[in-house]
C-alpha cells in the first residue's frame, strides 16, 4: 500500500507544520431552499454549462449531515479544517442578516474548536449572490463595497474562534474563468470584462482585510491565490517571452497588486480600453500587509507564443495526467514556491489547496486509490524541498475532505481523500486518506533542524 513519507528530519514531521482538508460551501452544502440564489445557481440552470448537467441544490448534503462531517474531519488527526462561508446563506438582499443561515457557520465554528481545530474561514470562493450579479457583480464597483459589509458582519458573528480568515479564494478563477472566458459562473466574456472583475475582486479584497483586522485583530488575515508554474514549450525568444506574459497574466495579475502595490508590467499589452480602471487610492487599499498567503497549486502550464507574439497553451502530451487531464509536476511546485519567495517578500504561507482528481473505484467498500496516495507524497515532499530552500511554509490543506461538485465538470471528477456515495451519502474514507491520516499522526512534538 503506497504511503506518504518525508525524509526523517523534515520540519513538516513536527507538530509546528498545521495539516488540515479544505472544502467550499458551494461544492458541498447543498440545502438550496435555505439561502438566496448565487451566480452558480444561475449557471447551472443553463444549457451546456456543467459537463454532467448537475448543479449544487444537493451537493453532499454537508447542511444536513455537518456533524458528522466535522467528526469525521477530526478522526483524520488534522490540526485544521478550511471551509467557506456562502455570502447568499448568511446576508438577505436588503442587507439584513439570515440568523439560520449565520447560526449554521456558528455552531459548525464551535464545533470545530470545541475538538481543538484550528478554523480557516474563506468569505468568497465563488457564489456571488444572484441579486449582486444582477447589478453587474463583479463588473460593478460597487460589489467590492457589499463584500466589505458582508466580511464585517460574517467577523462579528464568528470572531477570533476563527484563527484564519481568507478575503477571496483564487480571484484569477472569479475574474478569468468567470467573467473572461466564460467557462465558470457567470459566464460573461472577454478581456476588458475580465481584467474589470480582477480589480474589484481586489479591491473587495483590501476593503475587507481593514474591517477583518479592526473587528478580529487576533486573527490572522490573508487571501488565497492559485498559481500555475509557467513553462516554455521551447528556448525561443518568441516562447519565453508569451510565458512570461502568460505568468504575469494569470499569477502576478493577483499577487503583485497585493504584495507590491501595483499591476505587472503585461498591463502595458492592453489596449487602453481593456485596463481596469483604477481610482486614485485603490492600490494603497489593495496592498495593505497580509499576515499570510494562502497558495493553492495542483499543475504547471506550458506555453508558446502565438502568431501575433501572446500567450497560448500548449496541451500536455505527457502520460503522467490527472483524470483532470493535469501533469503530475511536483518539482514545478517547488519551483513555484521558491521563485515567489526571490521575487518578493513574502508572508508566511500556508499551502491552502492541493490535491488530484482520479479515476476511483469503490470496490467491497474500499477505495485504493494509491495514485492519488503518490500525489500527495510527491508534492508534500515538494512542499519539504521549498521549506529546506528558504520558503517560509507553515502549513498544507489537502483538496479536498471528500468528493463535491467540482465546478463546469460537475460530480464526474473526485478530488476528496474520502468518497462520496452521491446516492446514499455514505462517505468512506479512501486509502489516500488513510495514508494522510498516518503521516498527520505521526508527528513528533518539537522541531530541532537536522536532528532527527
Ligand atoms: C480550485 C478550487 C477548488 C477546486 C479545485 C480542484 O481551483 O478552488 O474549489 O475546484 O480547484
Amino acid at each position: 500500500m503506497q504511503k506518504i513519507n518525508l525524509p526523517d528530519n523534515s520540519f513538516m514531521l513536527s507538530k509546528d507544520f498545521l495539516y488540515g482538508v479544505a472544502t467550499s460551501s458551494f461544492q458541498i452544502e447543498g440545502d438550496r431552499k435555505g439561502r438566496l440564489d448565487c451566480i452558480w445557481d444561475t449557471f447551472c440552470s443553463q444549457p451546456h454549462t456543467i459537463e454532467d448537467g448537475t448543479n449544487g441544490d444537493i451537493a453532499c448534503e454537508h447542511i444536513a449531515n455537518w456533524k458528522q462531517d466535522i467528526a469525521l474531519v477530526d478522526s483524520l488527526g488534522v490540526d485544521a479544517y478550511r471551509l467557506s462561508i456562502s455570502w447568499p446563506r448568511v446576508m438577505n438582499a436588503d442587507g439584513s442578516v439570515n440568523g439560520i443561515g449565520m447560526r449554521f457557520y456558528i455552531n459548525l465554528v464551535d464545533e470545530l474548536v470545541s475538538r481543538n481545530m484550528k478554523v480557516f474561514v474563506t468569505l468568497y470562493h465563488w457564489d456571488l449572490p444572484q441579486y449582486l450579479e444582477d447589478e453587474g457583480g463583479w463588473l460593478n464597483r460597487k460589489t467590492a463595497y457589499a463584500f466589505e459589509k458582508y466580511a464585517r458582519i460574517v467577523a462579528q458573528a464568528l470572531g477570533e474562534k476563527v484563527h484564519a480568515y481568507a478575503t477571496l479564494n483564487e480571484p484569477f478563477c472569479s475574474a478569468y474563468l468567470g467573467y473572461e472566458t466564460g467557462i465558470h459562473a457567470p459566464g460573461k466574456t472577454g478581456v476588458a470584462n475580465g481584467r474589470k472583475a480582477a480589480h474589484h475582486l481586489l479591491l473587495a479584497h483590501g476593503l475587507a482585510l481593514k474591517s477583518l483586522r479592526e473587528i478580529c485583530p487576533n486573527s490572522l488575515h490573508g487571501i488565497v491565490l492559485n498559481f500555475s508554474t509557467c513553462h516554455a514549450a521551447s528556448n525561443s525568444d518568441a516562447d519565453k517571452t508569451a510565458t512570461k506574459w502568460a505568468d504575469e497574466y494569470h499569477n502576478q495579475w493577483y499577487l503583485k497588486p497585493i504584495l507590491d502595490g501595483q499591476y505587472p508590467a503585461v498591463i502595458e499589452q492592453l489596449a487602453q480600453d481593456e485596463r481596469p480602471v483604477v481610482a486614485e487610492g485603490d492600490m494603497e487599499i489593495i496592498s495593505q500587509p497580509i499576515d499570510y498567503l494562502g497558495i493553492n497549486y495542483y499543475t504547471r502550464t506550458v506555453y508558446r507564443a502565438d502568431a501575433s507574439g501572446w500567450f497560448e497553451v500548449v496541451p500536455p502530451t505527457d502520460t503522467n495526467l490527472t483524470a483532470m487531464g493535469w501533469e503530475i509536476t511536483p518539482d514545478a511546485f517547488t519551483e513555484l514556491l521558491v521563485d515567489l519567495h526571490h521575487r518578493y517578500t513574502l508572508p508566511p504561507i500556508y499551502i491552502t489547496e492541493n490535491g488530484a482528481a482520479m479515476d476511483d473505484e469503490l470496490i467491497d467498500g474500499e477505495v485504493l486509490d494509491n495514485d492519488r496516495t503518490a500525489y500527495f507524497h510527491s508534492h508534500l515532499n515538494a512542499v519539504h524541498d521549498a521549506i529546506e530552500k528558504g520558503v517560509d511554509i507553515k502549513g498544507y490543506f489537502a483538496w479536498s475532505l471528500m468528493d463535491n461538485f467540482e465546478w463546469a465538470l460537475g460530480y464526474s471528477k473526485r478530488f476528496g481523500i474520502v468518497y462520496v456515495d452521491y446516492e446514499t451519502q455514505k462517505r468512506t474514507i479512501k486509502q489516500s486518506g488513510n495514508a494522510y491520516a498516518e503521516l498527520v499522526k505521526s508527528r513528533i512534538n518539537g522541531y530541532i533542524s537536522g536532528i532527527k
